[in-house]
């Protein structure tokens, strides 16, 4: 790119972009979940769609079991694809979610089936719901929350007719399905070094690359609260484990709730920190490739429904304003794009000089 057109980029429009500025500042993407009921919400789907802003999505329900094979060999793409149709129009990265979950799951697919049963409908689920997505998934989360908070495998139905070969055998499956998808193990509470569960963690990820597993990544969920959010060096210190294992992480689920409403603005500034310790940790890890927000908006937030009382977690709040945390971010990759401190695509100096050039003239401007 000329560096003249680059200037004009990034002085033209005084809106700062997600997407655009972790892109400059070394990521691979800036992204947000999206359901399905949103779809017809056109203020938010006008920002859903903005690549600038939000350059992944993720289908936030549309491709769970229950809403992909709600009843035995009969597949449905309707939500799923109705949120993958979006990416497809805008050219966002899709990180597609979820294949093999035990929650969300139809009572069918946890009835007492031997070894033998469950590898062939964990078989025919991956080979028809990753064959209907394929060539259209960035990554897959082929398996999601297999352990429990203390380390311990669930006793998910999957689990309980197979042991962890369900896991291996997962992996096998997607990865002769949809060779080009990144594929992916998804949990929560493995962003804090050093617990249980990140324990187990590894010690699984071991175990089924040594059976013949190709995990290509480690997703990090990262739902957290305000004010007890993990340390930027808590973060990296567990992707730094997690880098011995696997060629890519990601942050897919981020959302930093309060957990006393209404909130002050000094809240509002302590949400802002800890946003910034997971964007700052990512930045810093040669191997996380992005972040992913789960919703941008608290109109859509999960949060309120799951821990009443508590919410505020998104980025942008019920009306679409963005809060103090989406300016930090900002700010972040833009100090982190002009110090050249990208960690997966470097920016050139003289890249980053006229990004720094710019963002002050466009400052100047808006001023
Ligand atoms: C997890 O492993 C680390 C590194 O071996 C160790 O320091 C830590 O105590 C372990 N945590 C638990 C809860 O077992």
């Amino acid at each position: 790119m000329q560096l003249s057109t680059l200037l004009l980029a990034v002085a033209v429009p005084a809106a700062c972009q997600l997407d655009k500025w972790a892109k400059a500042a070394g990521l691979k993407y800036f992204g947000t979940a999206v359901d399905n009921p949103s779809l017809s919400n056109q203020g938010y789907m006008k920002i859903a769609r903005d690549k600038d802003e939000f350059g992944q999505i993720t289908p936030a329900n549309g491709q769970k079991w229950s809403n992909t094979e709600s009843s035995q060999g009969r597949f449905g793409y309707g939500s799923g694809d109705a949120i993958a149709n979006v990416a497809k129009q805008t050219g966002q990265l899709l990180r597609c979610h979820t294949l093999v979950w035990y929650n969300q799951l139809p009572s069918w697919v946890s009835s007492n089936y031997n070894k033998d049963q469950m590898q062939r409908i964990i078989t025919t689920h991956i080979q028809n719901v990753a064959g209907h997505y394929k060539g259209q998934c960035y990554a897959w989360d082929v398996v999601n929350e297999a352990f429990e908070d203390d380390g311990k495998f669930r006793q998910s139905a999957m689990y309980r007719a197979m042991g962890v070969d369900y896991i291996t055998h997962s992996f096998k499956v997607a990865s002769q399905t949809d060779p080009g998808a990144k594929l992916y193990y998804n949990d929560f509470n493995i962003e804090r070094c050093c617990n249980a569960k990140i324990n187990a963690t590894i010690a699984m990820i071991k175990t089924i690359k040594a059976a013949g597993a190709p995990v290509d990544g480690i997703g990090m969920q990262g739902h957290s609260r305000v004010g007890k959010s993990p340390s930027k060096k808590e973060l990296m210190d567990t992707m730094a484990r997690f880098s011995e294992l696997v060629s890519e992480l990601a942050y897919t689920e981020i959302d930093i709730r309060h957990t006393k409403l209404p909130t002050s603005a000094a809240d509002r500034e302590q949400q802002a920190k800890d946003y910034l310790d997971v964007v700052a940790a990512c930045l810093e890890t040669p191997k996380c490739v992005g972040i992913t927000i789960w919703d941008y908006t608290d109109q859509y937030s999960w949060i309120p429904g799951q821990y009443p009382g508590e919410g505020e977690a998104c980025l942008f709040d019920k009306s679409l304003n963005k809060k103090p945390a989406y300016t930090s971010i900002i700010s972040l990759f833009q100090s982190a794009a002009s110090a050249g401190l990208g960690s997966a695509t470097p920016v050139p100096a003289s890249v980053a000089r006229t990004i720094t050039v710019a963002t002050t003239l466009a400052t100047a401007t808006t001023a």
